[in-house]
């Protein structure tokens, strides 16, 4: 376990990245092992495609905001939610597939327990990644630039290479922000916790040139405004039922 801890604890995002590719090989095998995490009732409602054409790659970068990491890292993977599949067995066997909220969130959690074993697995080689909430920005565009189905709902993008920075691992809220016993911890715990991640975040941000800044500070400003309104309508043109 002590060796597991270790590397989750190490955990950091890269996004600078040289060019050299990751093998087929190391891909492979870290996604059959990241296929190994729990899916709600072994539905594995994801499916993972790589981008490797560099025209599509740098396409890709300017869809996701101008990010240069989508096309210098090694490889970049679009992840998706699949129900792709689920629409083709249950046709097979002239049932139909019951779309609605609950499937694409199981969905979504399912894709998102696979990506994160999908992580620790390049991570335990030596690698560094970058998730991509970006992708999100232009989904339409990505939809018809990949030529995805229905039923292919992307939801973030993950870069993966050998890391080109020194980069510090981010501090995360304390235990009592997170961890309850029985019962949800009151405001003013919960704020004096938020108060002493402040703390540790601001000489994060120090540390990396951006004095001043805290979390409560950065989370507030970036919550304040809705996101990305346009996702549902998207998601429900191309076969989700998110109502
Ligand atoms: C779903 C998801 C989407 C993200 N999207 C982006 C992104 O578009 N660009 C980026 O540079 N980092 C992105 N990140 C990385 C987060 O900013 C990063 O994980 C967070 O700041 C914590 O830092 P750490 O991973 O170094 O601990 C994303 C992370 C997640 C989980």
């Amino acid at each position: 376990m002590d060796e597991l801890v270790e590397l989750l604890t190490s955990h950091r995002t890269i996004r600078r990245f040289p060019s050299a590719p990751v093998p087929d090989e190391l891909v492979s095998k870290a996604v059959r092992a990241a296929q190994c995490a729990a899916t709600s009732h072994a539905v594995q409602a994801y499916a993972l495609i790589q981008v490797t054409k560099p025209d599509e790659r740098s396409r890709l970068a300017e869809l996701c905001g101008g990010q240069a990491q989508v096309q210098e890292a090694g490889a970049f993977f679009v992840l998706c939610v699949d129900q792709r599949r689920h629409a083709l067995v249950a046709a097979r066997n002239s049932l139909p597939l019951a779309s609605n909220f609950e499937s694409f969130l199981v969905g979504v959690i399912d894709a998102s327990l696979f990506a994160q074993n999908l992580i620790l697995a390049f991570e335990a080689a030596n690698l560094g990644t970058c998730c991509i909430g970006g992708l999100r920005s232009n989904l339409p565009a990505v939809d018809e630039l990949l030529e995805l189905p229905d039923g292919i709902f992307p939801i973030f993008g993950l870069c993966v290479g050998s890391p080109a920075e020194p980069s510090t691992v981010r501090p995360r809220l304390p235990l009592n922000a997170v961890l309850f016993r029985d019962r949800y911890a009151d405001d003013e715990q919960l704020l004096a916790a938020i108060d002493t991640h402040d703390a540790e975040a601001e000489a994060w941000y120090a540390q990396r040139g951006a004095p001043g800044r805290n979390w409560s500070g950065s989370v507030s400003r970036s919550l304040s405004k809705a996101a990305r309104q346009d996702l549902a309508a998207f998601y429900n043109s191309k076969g989700a039922a998110l109502h």
